[in-house]
């Protein structure tokens, strides 16, 4: 099949790979030439474990191409996803759909009679009914089809997904989907047929689910805190109980990342025109618990530092909002940073992929070339994103550079014993 891909940011750029992957021939499209250019030269613009790998094969087998031209889109695709951002909007709880305006308009504008139209992007509900009129009128069909690919497996979630939501009101568009996801159905995943407004919101509860589960868990640390008691231990218990699961339940600094966050503001935003926004006031609490654990992490590390963080050296290992990503959107540990360099401390950041896009984010923070570099002379160190490099990480390492054996380990995620046995001060969110 001929299938275009218009936005070649994670979700885009992976889509574009995956689908060359499963045999069709394939044109990414973004309106920011400098990205095409790179993705021409077998170049992904972020860091993706396995993409490149896969984007210098596809781009070899000459199934896969990419353009800025939205003409050459139109007279390619039989089939055109557009997996274009949504942002906050500044200032506000709603998402920003410029991107999705300005992709369909232009897209409109070149379709084919009889080509199906697949929106990917995470949109309010209500957003694929708005669209539709334009898209018939052009003689296309609509598909809204959400993604729910993680990063840092977005290959793995593209290509073997839990399930295929599609929201459809055709069978014509529903076939098409079919047919360009053959391969991947072929190996049983589930597909769930619904309308428009049910695909929307599928990914948008899946999302707030997800943030629930965390901050649940994470208000569970504040009462461990209070208690003496053990968030971890806690946890551990509680995933014995095949009902409640163990998966997202990593009480810790919590959620950031362009997803979660704006997903779930979005979608109390959207709630309120609907008039049903209290059925979603709890995730107003599920965003404070989530932002109050980025207080509480600056408040320990005041502490440990004997009340004043003012005149203090901080390192802080990891920029990204999770390991195995370059993404910076919403992270949590730049944040802390941020709010830890304001209360008078000298930070330094060290991160294994995301040091370019966190200096242009956050140019006041000083950045090291290593964790070592990172922590030497400083008084405390924070564990921030926990990237396999800082778990594994021996403490004896950092012992000889630091200036204070101190650390605040905002991920729950390092060995508690190894760091207290080399004569670290060890404190972490949630338990002693
Ligand atoms: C998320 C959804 O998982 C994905 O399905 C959707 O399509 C996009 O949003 P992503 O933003 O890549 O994906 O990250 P995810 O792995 O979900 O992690 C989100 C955040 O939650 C991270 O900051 C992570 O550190 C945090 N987290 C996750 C926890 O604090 N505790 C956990 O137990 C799990």
């Amino acid at each position: 099949m001929k299938i275009t891909v218009i936005g070649t940011g994670y979700l885009g750029a992976t889509h574009a790979v995956a689908m060359a992957e499963l045999g069709h021939d394939v044109l990414g499209m973004d309106v920011d030439a400098s990205k095409i250019e790179r993705l021409r030269r077998g170049e992904v613009p972020f860091y993706e474990p396995g993409l490149p790998e896969l984007l210098q094969k596809q781009l070899a087998t000459g199934r896969l191409h990419f353009t800025s031209s939205f003409e050459e889109v139109g007279s390619f695709g039989d089939i055109h996803f557009v997996c274009v951002g949504t942002p906050q909007k500044k200032g506000e709880y709603a998402a920003d759909l410029t991107y999705v305006h300005a992709a369909f308009a232009a897209l409109v504008a070149q379709l084919r009679p009889g080509s199906v139209v697949v929106g990917k992007s995470t949109v309010p509900a209500g957003t694929a009914v708005s669209l539709l009129p334009e898209i018939e009128a052009a003689g296309a069909t609509l598909v809204w089809n959400p993604e729910f690919l993680r990063e840092g497996f977005a290959v793995e979630d593209t290509l073997r997904p839990d399930r295929i939501v599609l929201g459809v009101n055709s069978a014509v568009g529903e076939q098409a989907i079919r047919d360009a996801y053959a391969g991947i159905i072929a190996t049983g995943t589930p597909v769930v047929i619904t309308d428009f407004a049910t695909a929307e919101l599928v990914k948008v509860a899946a999302n707030s689910f997800l943030a629930t589960k965390i901050s649940f868990i994470n208000a569970m640390a504040e009462v461990c805190e209070a208690t003496g008691a053990d968030v971890t231990k806690l946890t551990e218990a509680l995933a014995h109980d095949a009902r409640i699961g163990g998966r997202f339940l990593h009480a810790g600094l919590g959620f950031g990342g362009g997803c979660l966050p704006k997903d779930i503001r979005a979608f109390m935003a959207r709630a309120g025109e609907l008039g049903v926004d209290q059925a979603l006031s709890f995730l107003r609490e599920v965003d404070q618990i989530n932002l109050r654990r980025r207080a509480r992490m600056v408040d320990l590390t005041r502490e440990l530092c004997g009340g004043t963080l003012a005149g203090m050296r901080v390192a802080i290992l990891g920029a990204a909002f999770k390991p195995n990503t370059d993404d910076i959107r919403d992270s949590p540990a730049l944040d802390v940073g941020l709010s830890v360099q304001r209360s008078g401390a000298a930070v330094r950041v060290y991160d294994p992929q995301a040091m370019d896009n966190a200096r242009i984010d956050y140019p006041t923070l000083a950045y090291a070339p290593s964790a070592v570099e990172a922590a030497r002379d400083a008084d405390v160190v924070l564990h921030l994103t926990e990237w396999a490099e800082f778990r594994e990480m021996d403490p004896a390492v950092l012992s000889e550079v630091v200036r204070e054996r101190r650390i605040v380990d905002g991920r729950n995620a390092l060995d508690r014993d190894l760091w207290r046995a080399d004569g670290w001060t060890y404190r972490a969110l949630g338990r002693t």
